[in-house]
């Protein structure tokens, strides 16, 4: 259903941890089979994007010149995706405000292209429904069609085959960046390695994150907290153990490397806990970013249009 065309709009959309990250065989494409918890948490980025005579990219915000402002950008390669698949011209100005700390495990990437499918829908008046904008998103990536989902959705597939969670309660949560970063092809790669060579890792299984969230207790849930690529990314940084560690002994309900890392999530049971937690996290000098947020919160959103 087209819908009346607009000369700017502003969406955004929110990071992402994993609550339960259980990691199957690699396949033939090179991905591997997942079921994973995913849960949208109320860091966002934020874009703008009005016509123009070429795609061109502006970005601000923490940790800006790292990203990339050209065609590689998952929100310029999001663009010219949705004009190939309804005929517009993809010439616009994006101009890119981050909240997600970059490169972090947090679907940054993967937020400004959900950000970017749901704003060049709105200024084309293209009106494509949420199941088409998520076909073209999982083209993009495998995180990309739950930055557009939003919430808390089971993700299997290589992660871009969603169902919603059903789920009680709002959980605080502190997430904390460690100083440098790591590759998620290399910490896939370095499960692959560590299955190979030492004794057969079974696959994690996310149905205690399941009941812990149909239950809302945070207790349950931060008991739940699983990620099969933890191991890996603590074989590559092994200082995020000291940051798992400090987080549990100051009170953290639970605490997991979130995605490939390297973001570590604690879940804390308020505001107030959380918010101290933060502090003591901060004070221990290893990250580069500590913050806190609750989710679930929405997937990629416009948010004014003129
Ligand atoms: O889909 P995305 O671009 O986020 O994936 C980045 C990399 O992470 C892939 O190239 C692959 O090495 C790894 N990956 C994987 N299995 C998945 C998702 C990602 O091995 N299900």
């Amino acid at each position: 259903m087209t819908r009346r065309p607009h000369d700017r709009v502003t969406a955004r959309a929110p990071a992402k941890v994993n609550l339960c990250l259980a990691v199957g065989p690699l396949r033939e494409d090179g991905f591997h089979e997942l079921q994973t918890v995913f849960h949208a948490v109320g860091l966002f980025d934020e874009l703008d994007v009005e016509r123009a005579p070429a795609l061109t990219l502006t970005v601000t915000g923490e940790g800006a010149s790292e990203v990339p402002t050209d065609s590689t950008n998952l929100a310029a390669r999001a663009v010219a995706a949705l004009a190939a698949a309804t005929g517009q011209d993809p010439g616009v100005a994006l101009t890119l405000r981050k909240g997600i700390p970059v490169a972090g495990g947090m679907a940054g990437g993967s937020a400004d292209a959900a950000a970017a499918l749901v704003a060049c829908d709105a200024l084309w008046g293209t009106g494509l429904g949420r199941d088409e904008l998520s076909d073209v998103a999982a083209q993009l990536g495998s995180d990309v069609p739950f930055s557009l989902h939003g919430g808390t959705a089971l993700g299997t597939g290589r992660g871009e085959r969603l169902t919603p969670v059903l789920g009680q309660g709002e959980f605080s949560w502190v997430l904390a960046l460690a100083d440098g970063g790591l590759s998620t092809p290399d910490v896939y790669g370095e499960l692959d390695r560590q299955r190979a060579t030492g004794p057969v890792g079974v696959a994690l299984d996310p149905s205690g994150v399941l009941a812990a969230l149909r239950s809302g207790d945070p207790v349950l849930l931060g008991r739940a907290l699983c990620n099969d690529l933890q191991e890996p990314a603590l074989a590559l940084r092994p200082a995020l153990r000291l940051l798992l560690d400090a987080g549990s002994e100051h009170g953290a309900l639970g605490a997991v490397v979130s995605g490939s890392g390297p973001t570590c999530a604690f879940l804390c049971r308020d505001t107030a806990a959380a918010v101290a937690l933060a502090a003591v996290l901060s004070g221990l000098g290893v990250c580069r970013t500590v913050r806190r947020a609750d989710g679930p919160v929405p997937g990629a959103r416009v948010v004014s249009t003129s």
